[in-house]
């Protein structure tokens, strides 16, 4: 697949990864992209690189449109290996570039590279002109990394923002509009899985750029599609993602060991239902972990059901608690319920859990001994029927 113009003088130069399929922890069913752009203008510039092993299927791009060697300035946006893979490679193939980055991000690639650069450091609002073009930087820390930075070109209105607003897709296509709905399906899942626990700097970082009043008419993110057509729909959809706005929906996460759990669970899904809330059941070793925090992202209600194993919760609740915990989700209601043979356990674990991270717990909960009868299933019925009015 060849470069991609994205506006006059700029293409997409990036590399497309189809097979991976786990991003540290995040299940990247659909691949994900590397995305680096090229700017020509009087100082051809180079934002971001891609990751270490796709560095030739890059220098290929970048080669079908300029001799690389005639590429003045690399910015480096971001840190993170996806995107700073290549930069040593790069810059050596180059000769001697301007790197700009920074300053957090001077001190990161030095220690991930132990090289010294040509640096140049920038702050928020330094602009820096390569020709009939200005670029303007913004620094955007904990987006994703404490030396994360935006980089804007005035004159094309397009921001370069790194891993905010970005999905984990691979494709042939590079712009939302060529992909249809599944695109925010897609920025939903990355937003929950990478950028939820700093919904209170995206929140503050969208405003700052709002104030600004910078015109945007293109977000080129550094995974996944363009945001061309209707870039402030992306915005917004962090906006909402960010204050936490939740729908009348809840979700039942559950394991089972000889299947009581499983009944329970169903039994409560039927009640949940019958009140008319937006309900999935979700077994925690037929979902991955990051499939169910994207279903988190707008769900009111989560239930949590485990059998007790050793006095304790089943291994999978606390692999799926620890990761929750990171991502830090607010404005949740959890509702526990499980089954044991004699003594119990895993309620009082899964809580203790939950409390540990003050996450808002329903002060009901439901454990059935052995085997649930059919008055057990009505009670887990009326269970979920409950949990559907705390939640309205
Ligand atoms: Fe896509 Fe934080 O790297």
């Amino acid at each position: 697949m060849r470069a991609r113009k994205i506006a006059e003088g700029i293409w997409w130069v990036g590399a497309i990864d189809w097979n991976v399929r786990d991003f540290h922890g995040y299940s990247t069913s659909f691949g994900s992209t590397y995305n680096a752009y090229l700017i020509l203008d009087e100082k051809n510039v180079l934002v971001d690189t891609v990751k270490a092993p796709f560095y030739l299927e890059m220098l290929g791009r970048i080669s079908e449109i300029i001799d690389p060697s005639r590429i003045d300035i690399v910015v480096a946006n971001h840190v993170e290996m996806d995107h700073s893979g290549s930069l040593l490679p790069i810059v050596e193939r180059i000769g001697s570039p301007l790197v700009v980055t920074s300053e957090r991000g001077k001190k990161g690639l030095e220690k991930h590279y132990q090289k010294s650069l040509r640096f140049r450091t920038v702050k928020s609002g330094e602009t820096l002109s390569i020709g009939h073009r200005t670029l303007s930087f913004v620094e955007a820390p904990m987006l994703h990394w404490p030396d994360s930075m935006f980089t804007y070109v005035k004159e094309d209105q397009l921001l370069l923002p790194n891993d905010a607003f970005g999905q984990h897709f691979a494709s042939c296509q590079r712009f939302e509009d060529e992909v249809g709905e599944d695109v925010m399906r897609h920025a939903a899942k990355y937003y929950a899985n990478i950028l939820w626990p700093l919904a209170p700097l995206i929140l503050k970082k969208v405003e700052e750029v709002v104030k600004m009043g910078i015109p945007i008419d293109m977000i080129a993110p550094s995974h996944g599609l363009i945001w061309r057509k209707n870039p402030s729909r992306i915005i917004q959809a962090y906006v909402e993602w960010s204050q936490g706005k939740t729908a009348r929906k809840a979700l039942v996460v559950y394991d089972t060991m000889w299947g009581s759990t499983e009944k329970i669970a169903k039994a409560i899904l039927k009640g949940l239902v019958e009140e008319g809330v937006d309900t999935k059941l979700l077994h925690l070793r037929s979902n991955h972990r990051s499939d169910i925090i994207e279903e988190m992202l707008e769900a009111r209600g989560i239930l949590l059901g485990s059998p007790t194993l050793n006095n304790g919760m089943f291994p999978t609740l606390g692999d799926f608690l620890t990761y929750m915990r990171g991502l830090r989700p607010k404005g949740k209601i959890f509702g526990l319920f499980g089954s044991h043979g004699w003594g119990g356990g895993a309620i009082k674990e899964m809580r203790r859990h939950l409390e540990a991270e003050k996450f808002e717990i329903w002060e009901k909960e439901l454990s059935v001994q052995f085997v649930p009868d059919e008055n057990e299933l009505k009670s887990a019925t009326e269970f979920g029927r409950e949990f559907a009015k705390r939640i309205l």
